[in-house]
C-alpha cells in the first residue's frame, strides 16, 4: 500500500493546456491562445534558441549546475554557495519539505496561493493550516493577522508567495522582515516566482543573513523556459548544503542549464517582453472595465477578475479558442485569472467576450 499520506492528497491543477481535454474537444492545441499560464507570452530570447543548437546529451549534465550557479552568482552578487538551481521553482519547493519537514510540523500557507506549497508540505507528513489573507479581495492585504497566526501557531515554516498568485498584491520589506522576527527559527519560504513581472520590485537577498530563509525564484516564467523547467534557490551556506542532500543527482537537464545561461545574458530581451506585457495589461484592465467587470488591483502582470460563473465561462471561451485559470482550485471560485498576452492576442479576446456580452451570454445565470 502507498504512504498514508497519499490518501486523499490533492493532485495539483494548474494553468496551461490540459492536452487531453483539448484532444477529446477536438481542439488544435497551438491555436489556443492561453491566458491562463503567467509565463512571457512571447518566443524565448534568440540566444537560447542558438544556445540549443549545441547541446552535448550523450553526457550527464553536471548535477551542480556549476556554470550556471556561477552566472546567477554574478549577477546577483551571492556567492555560488548560497544557490541551489532546480528543474523548476516545484522541485525546490519539495525540496524543502523532504529536508526539512518532520511528520506532524506545522507548516502556514496563506492563501489564496499557489497549491504546491501544502502538496509538498502534505507529503511530508506535516500538518498543513491554510489561513486566507484578510483583504485579498479588495487589494488591501495586511499581515497582522498572519503575525497573529504565526505567534499562536508557532509553526515550523510559512510560504510566502510575493507577488503572490493568484492575487497580485506584493508585500514590501518591512512586512517580510518583522514576519522572520515573528517566526523567531522558524523557517521561510518566499516564493518570487513571479519578481521580474513587478513594476517596482525591492530586493530580499539581504534577509538571507537575518534568519532561516529560503528564497526561490523560477526562470520558466519571464524567460519563457516553461517547457525546460528551470528554477533556482538562494539561502545561507548551511541551508543550501542541507537542499544539496536530498536534490537528486543530475536534476537540471543539459538543455535547461544552456538556456540558463543564455537568458542571464537576454536582458534587453526581458525589458522588452514586459514593456509589451504591460501595455496589454492596461489595455486588458481598461477593456474589461468597459465591459462591466472590475479586475483586482495586482502589482504583477496577471489579476483576478469576478465573473457571473468562472466555470462556464472557461468552457465557452476554450471551445473559441481561449484558454482563461478558472480559479476553483485556489478556494476562489467566482474568479479568472488572466495572464496579458501580446496586443492582438488581448484585442481577439475582448472582441470575443464583447460579442458574449452583447449576445447576454456573460449574465448571471447564461
Ligand atoms: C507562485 C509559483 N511558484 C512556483 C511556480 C512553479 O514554477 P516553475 O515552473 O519554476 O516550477 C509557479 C507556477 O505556476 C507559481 O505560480
Amino acid at each position: 500500500l502507498p504512504r498514508h499520506e497519499l490518501n486523499n492528497l490533492k493532485i495539483g491543477v494548474h494553468g496551461g493546456l490540459d492536452y487531453s481535454e483539448i484532444q477529446a474537444l477536438g481542439l488544435a492545441g497551438d491555436r489556443i491562445l492561453d491566458f491562463s499560464v503567467c509565463c512571457n507570452p512571447f518566443p524565448p530570447a534568440s540566444r537560447v534558441r542558438q544556445s540549443l543548437r549545441r547541446l552535448k546529451i550523450n553526457a550527464y549534465p553536471d548535477s551542480q549546475s556549476s556554470e550556471l550557479r556561477s552566472k546567477i552568482s554574478q549577477k546577483l552578487g551571492l556567492s555560488p554557495d548560497r544557490i541551489l538551481v532546480g528543474s523548476g521553482t516545484t522541485e525546490l519547493i519539495r525540496m524543502i519539505a523532504l529536508a526539512y519537514f518532520n511528520k506532524g510540523d506545522c507548516i502556514l500557507i496563506p492563501g489564496p496561493v499557489y497549491g504546491e506549497y501544502e502538496a509538498a508540505a502534505r507529503l511530508a507528513g506535516a500538518e498543513v493550516v491554510v489561513c486566507r489573507w484578510p483583504g485579498w479581495e479588495s487589494g488591501s492585504v495586511q499581515i497582522t493577522g498572519l503575525l497573529d497566526l504565526v505567534r499562536e501557531q508557532r509553526p515550523r515554516a510559512v510560504f510566502l508567495c510575493n507577488p503572490n498568485n493568484p492575487t497580485g498584491h506584493y508585500l514590501g520589506w518591512a512586512e517580510i522582515e518583522t514576519l522572520m522576527a515573528c517566526l523567531q527559527d522558524g523557517l521561510l519560504v518566499l516564493d518570487e516566482a513571479y519578481l521580474n513581472f513587478v513594476e517596482r520590485p525591492w530586493s530580499s537577498l539581504p534577509l538571507i543573513d537575518n534568519g532561516s530563509l529560503i528564497i526561490i525564484r523560477s526562470m520558466t516564467k519571464d524567460y519563457g523556459l516553461a517547457g525546460l523547467r528551470l528554477g533556482y534557490a538562494l539561502a545561507r551556506e548551511d541551508i543550501i548544503r542541507v537542499l544539496r542532500q536530498v536534490c537528486l543527482p543530475w536534476n537540471v537537464n543539459v538543455a535547461a542549464q544552456q538556456a540558463g545561461l543564455a537568458v542571464l545574458e537576454s536582458d534587453e530581451y526581458l525589458r522588452r517582453s514586459l514593456r509589451k506585457i504591460w501595455q496589454s495589461k492596461q489595455f486588458l484592465v481598461a477593456e474589461l472595465a468597459r465591459i462591466g467587470w472590475s479586475p483586482l488591483p495586482s502589482q504583477t502582470h496577471f489579476f483576478l477578475v469576478k465573473v457571473p460563473n468562472a466555470r462556464s465561462l472557461r468552457q465557452a471561451l476554450l471551445r473559441q479558442g481561449f484558454l482563461v485559470r478558472d480559479c476553483k482550485s485556489f478556494g476562489c471560485p467566482d474568479y479568472i485569472r488572466l495572464s496579458p498576452r501580446s496586443l492582438k492576442d488581448c484585442r481577439q479576446l475582448i472582441d470575443v467576450l464583447t460579442r458574449m456580452k452583447q449576445k447576454g451570454e456573460l449574465d448571471e445565470g447564461s
